[in-house]
């Protein structure tokens, strides 16, 4: 093992960095490899943008969010858009080819679901590469836990505690809108941190009736305003989600928003109650790591790089019941975890009177 090569891609998440941070040190002070990133994803894996990284250019990144290597969402190096409109290409022998030229003898590839299926298949080619698990969805199957979520609970935490001083201050209806795509890890943990009396999730589907019938009951035993707290992928009982916007160049072209606003339009005309809705967005993906993070991905980084000097290829770091282990890319990607809805934090939220709305 000479030289060993780092790629982001996917949704940003904070943490990416810390990784990236603890790959180049472990590799270099450890084991005197040498460490190249590749630019941009996928993208810049297929068009051969890369740089040398150096325990220099991994200074002072431990606790920035976003990744000094850049991301794409979009790119699929086994069906490849040069453009928008391109037909794809499938691009994996060229990039497997171009690794090889630059002497790359593993490819550690930082990820969530759609980043790990191409690190998977990669891995089927016979080229080494080891994944390590990345989103603030929480959603990836055999790890109990991803690195940049835990950052994401206390950023959306943090929002429902500044909602809430206004909301009491104008009586008023607060629905928060949180990511997670079609998983409700997200809204659960930072519902339940950010006082949240009512919790949507999208493997609960809500009937709006219990919805409203929680807002009154909240009303009557004296608290005067309510939050509302909604997963992006939330849908009514025999609903649909409600889709932000359909990029047809991406993988997974759908991308999830407006669930929040049409909850406060209908809440206030059921209620008249005056409702407001506030999209969390991007700011969840964004900002300072949190230290519970920063520490997970210094542990997932360090054992990244001790998979590929035992030459466990074809895995993917994991924590699995509090220890850092690791599992095969094959059983990592293509299942969604999502919440059990027999979950002890979702007894936990109906202990303490939280409505699920069903
Ligand atoms: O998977 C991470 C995530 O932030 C989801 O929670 C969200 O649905 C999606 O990415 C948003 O994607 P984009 O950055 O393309 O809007």
């Amino acid at each position: 093992m000479k030289k060993v090569a780092i790629l982001t891609a996917g949704g940003d998440c904070p943490g990416l960095n810390t990784v990236i941070r603890a790959i180049t040190r472990t590799a270099i002070k450890q084991y005197g490899l040498e460490v190249m990133g590749i630019l941009d994803g996928y993208r810049g894996l297929v068009e051969d943008r890369t740089v040398n990284l150096t325990l220099r250019s991994v200074e002072d990144i431990l606790d920035r969010g976003g990744t000094i290597l850049g991301s794409s969402n979009k790119d699929n190096p086994f069906a490849f858009l040069e453009k928008k409109d391109s037909e794809p290409v499938d691009m994996s022998q060229q990039c497997i080819a171009q690794l090889r030229a630059h002497g790359v003898d593993c490819l550690f590839t930082i990820g969530g679901d759609g980043t790990l299926t191409s690190a998977r298949d990669f891995s089927r080619m016979g080229f080494p590469v080891i994944g390590i698990p990345k989103t603030i969805d929480n959603d990836l199957n055999a790890t109990d836990q991803t690195f940049g979520f835990n950052t994401a609970v206390t950023t959306a935490t943090e929002a429902m505690d500044k909602l809430r001083t206004t909301a009491e201050a104008h009586h008023r209806i607060a629905v928060v809108e949180i990511m997670g795509r079609y998983a409700g890890w997200l809204t659960l943990e930072s519902g339940i941190a950010g006082g949240a009396s009512v919790i949507l999730i999208p493997e609960i589907p809500y009937d709006f009736d219990k919805v409203c019938e929680a807002v009154k009951k909240n009303t009557k035993n004296g608290k005067n305003y309510t939050i509302v707290a909604v997963s992006e992928g939330s849908k009514p009982i025999g609903g649909e989600v409600v889709i932000r916007k359909l990029v047809t160049n991406s993988p997974d072209a759908v991308r999830l928003g407006g669930i929040a606003n049409k909850l406060a339009e209908e809440l206030e005309e059921r209620l008249g109650i005056e409702a407001r809705a506030t999209v969390l967005g991007h700011i969840q993906r964004g900002g300072q790591t949190s230290p519970f993070d920063r520490v997970l991905s210094t542990k997932y980084g360090v054992e990244a790089v001790e998979l590929a000097m035992r030459g466990q290829f074809g895995r993917m770091v994991a924590m699995i019941d509090g220890k850092i282990s690791s599992s095969t890319l094959e059983d990592a990607v293509g299942k969604l975890k999502t919440v059990p809805v027999d979950h002890e934090l979702i007894k936990v939220a109906r202990m303490i009177g939280v409505s699920f709305g069903d």
